[in-house]
């Protein structure tokens, strides 16, 4: 089977992270470092932050969990756009928060109705840049307005699980705006471009009294030994990150090209996937699915039409594009 639902890495895991991984079963009879010292210490190195700035999650999730926890009260408002990752609305549903899902502009983030939906009771506003399903990117310039223009005690958690695969032109620094904004959280992931989806591993980066207060929510040993270990090495591997960067890069083209040849609809995409208008979502999913390629089914987050794609290797793209023109509805 060709996965290519779920935006892992199509390198998989990196082999500086597998034997890092593999030398700390050794040591896996004995609990965890809870503090996760060796990784906070390395990313303290690459972020620039103190290390009491960190909070290490299992998954970029819990990360996303924990800031709802932490933040909002039972009956508090949460702020997320329409198309915005699944996780948020989960994450306020298990604060018992109350949710306001605001409409998306071009399926991304409208930033305007979403400053406009931040009422008095609001806590906590969850952005995705870019966003997953839709690919869609935000400019680090409106950003930094809305960031700007929120009240104080409105905290804000912008997932960055996609960051790495921003091309150049379209980077900017967040961590900065940890430095200057006492509530935001920048939360990333091993998932995604460190190919380490499966060991389960994220970070939240904020000021240390908001850090304090993610931390102490956190269960004691909710990273393991192996997966604190293989980050490290992931972080440490930069030509593994530039080959991901550039499989994805090649790819996400590749892709492109071809549902734009078969004349299927996709929204530009700032991350390791598209987001593709096939007609019946479900019926051609079970297509692919019968030519053994699992791709990403939206009916949950209400577009049945469309169908979400990992950039794969060239030749998985190659036969995801194939499979779509063999069994592409009469038009
Ligand atoms: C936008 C976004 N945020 C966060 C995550 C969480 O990833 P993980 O918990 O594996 O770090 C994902 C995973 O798909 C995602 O797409």
């Amino acid at each position: 089977m060709i996965l290519l639902a779920s935006n892992e890495n199509p390198l998989g895991m990196p082999e500086s992270a597998r034997r890092a991984a593999a030398a700390a079963l050794q040591g896996a009879g004995h609990y965890p470092d809870s503090n996760g010292t060796a990784l906070k210490h390395a990313l303290s190195a690459r972020l620039d932050v103190p290390m009491d700035w960190l909070t290490l999650g299992c998954g970029s999730s819990e990360i996303l969990e924990l800031a709802a926890q932490v933040c909002v009260q039972p009956g508090e408002g949460v702020v997320y756009s329409r198309y915005g990752f699944v996780v948020y609305g989960q994450a306020a549903a298990h604060a018992h928060a109350r949710s306001t899902v605001v409409p998306a502009r071009d399926f991304g983030h409208d930033l305007a109705a979403m400053r406009a939906a931040v009422g008095e009771d609001t806590r906590l506003v969850f952005i995705a840049n870019p966003n997953n399903p839709t690919g869609t990117f935000l400019e680090a310039a409106a950003l930094l307005d809305f960031l700007e223009s929120l009240p104080a005690g409105v905290t804000v958690l912008l997932d960055e699980a996609y960051t790495e695969y921003l091309a150049p032109a379209q980077r900017y620094d967040s961590i900065a705006w940890v430095r200057r904004f006492p509530h935001l959280i920048v939360a990333r992931t091993f998932s995604k471009a460190y190919g380490l989806a499966g060991m389960r591993i994220g970070y939240g980066v904020a000021q240390p009294a908001l850090a304090a207060r993610l931390n102490a929510r956190r269960p004691r040993f909710n990273v393991s030994t192996p997966a604190q270990a293989a980050a490290v090495a992931a972080l440490g591997d930069d030509a593994f990150l530039a080959r991901s960067y550039q499989l994805n890069h090649v790819g996400r083209a590749q892709l492109e090209n071809g549902l734009h040849e078969l004349r299927l609809a996709s929204i530009p995409s700032a991350g390791n996937f598209l987001m593709v208008q096939v007609g019946e979502g479900r019926t051609v999913h079970a297509r692919l699915l019968a030519a053994g390629i699992e791709v990403a089914l939206l009916d949950n987050y209400g577009l049945p039409q469309w169908l979400r794609i990992t950039v794969g290797l060239p030749e998985q793209n190659a036969a995801v594009l194939a499979a779509l023109r063999d069994h592409a509805p009469a038009r």
